[in-house]
Formats: C-alpha cells, sequence, structure tokens
C-alpha cells in the first residue's frame, strides 16, 4: 500500500485528530450558533452525537422515522428537522429533540455546519 494512500487513510480515520474539520465562513458561523444554543448537549460539541444523532456523516444518509417513512437526509430535511424538530422524529432515540428559537437563516447556516461534517 502506498505512503500516500496510507496517510490518506489514518487521516479519514481519525478525522484529521481532535483538529475541527475545516469549515467555510458560513460553516464557521453555523458551528457557534450550534453551541450558542446548547445543540452540543445531545449531539456532542463536535457533532460527533450523543443521547441524539451524531451530525458528522449525517448528509446524504438514510433516516428512518417513527412512522417508518424511509428518506435521505438533504439540507431540505436538516434544515426541516431544525425548524421543526417534532414533525420528522428519527427512530430508535430514547429522548426526543426539543424546540428552539432559531430563525430560518440560523438554521440554514446549522445545516451548512452540518453539510461540511459529512465527510
Ligand atoms: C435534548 C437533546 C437535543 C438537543 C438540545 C438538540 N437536539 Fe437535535 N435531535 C435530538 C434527537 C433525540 C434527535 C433524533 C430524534 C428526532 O428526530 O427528533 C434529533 C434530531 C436532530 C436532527 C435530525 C438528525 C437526524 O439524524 O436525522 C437535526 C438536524 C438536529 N437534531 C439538529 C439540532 C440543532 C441544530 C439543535 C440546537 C438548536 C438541536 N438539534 C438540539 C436531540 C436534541
Amino acid at each position: 500500500m502506498s505512503v500516500v494512500l496510507l496517510t490518506g487513510l489514518v487521516m479519514a480515520a481519525c478525522g484529521g485528530g481532535d483538529d475541527p474539520p475545516e469549515l467555510s465562513p458560513a460553516g464557521e458561523e453555523g458551528r457557534q450558533i450550534a453551541a450558542d444554543n446548547s445543540c452540543g448537549a445531545c449531539h456532542g460539541n463536535n457533532g460527533q452525537g450523543a443521547s441524539g444523532p451524531a451530525w458528522i456523516g449525517l448528509l446524504g444518509s438514510e433516516r428512518e422515522l417513527t412512522d417508518g417513512t424511509v428518506l435521505t437526509a438533504d439540507r431540505d430535511y436538516i434544515v426541516r428537522s431544525i425548524l421543526n424538530p417534532s414533525s420528522e422524529v428519527v427512530g430508535g432515540f430514547v429522548i426526543r429533540m426539543p424546540e428552539n428559537t432559531l430563525t430560518d437563516d440560523e438554521a440554514r447556516l446549522v445545516a451548512t455546519y452540518i453539510e461540511e461534517l459529512a465527510g
């Protein structure tokens, strides 16, 4: 196996160590909004998940809702999940996501942050 490939695998496995991923200005704003609104209490301070689902890898993944619907988590789904936490509930979690006071713009910025955690 080539050194370049090996280094790439190690970096992918570690997600670059403890360093947060490189974020665009909008992604960074979204990260800050999530931190200010204590989203990390359930989703992990770096989106790694805790009592709530992980944000890392959420974009593009398949979600099964409590009503049996299966969908792919795209940007619209992520924004909807933030603005209306009780409308599309993912199965398998003991707790429910509480309502929040994010505006549409803030929810979109957080969605951008979550998208940038996709890799
Ligand atoms: C008290 C814990 C808690 C807090 C605080 C919380 N969430 Fe959640 N969140 C959850 C749980 C549990 C789910 C999965 C069940 C559901 O869909 O409601 C979820 C689901 C989500 C989803 C959909 C994820 C998926 O896997 O499909 C997004 C996006 C999300 N939350 C964003 C946020 C944002 C942004 C905040 C801060 C404003 C936040 N959450 C605060 C518990 C929480």
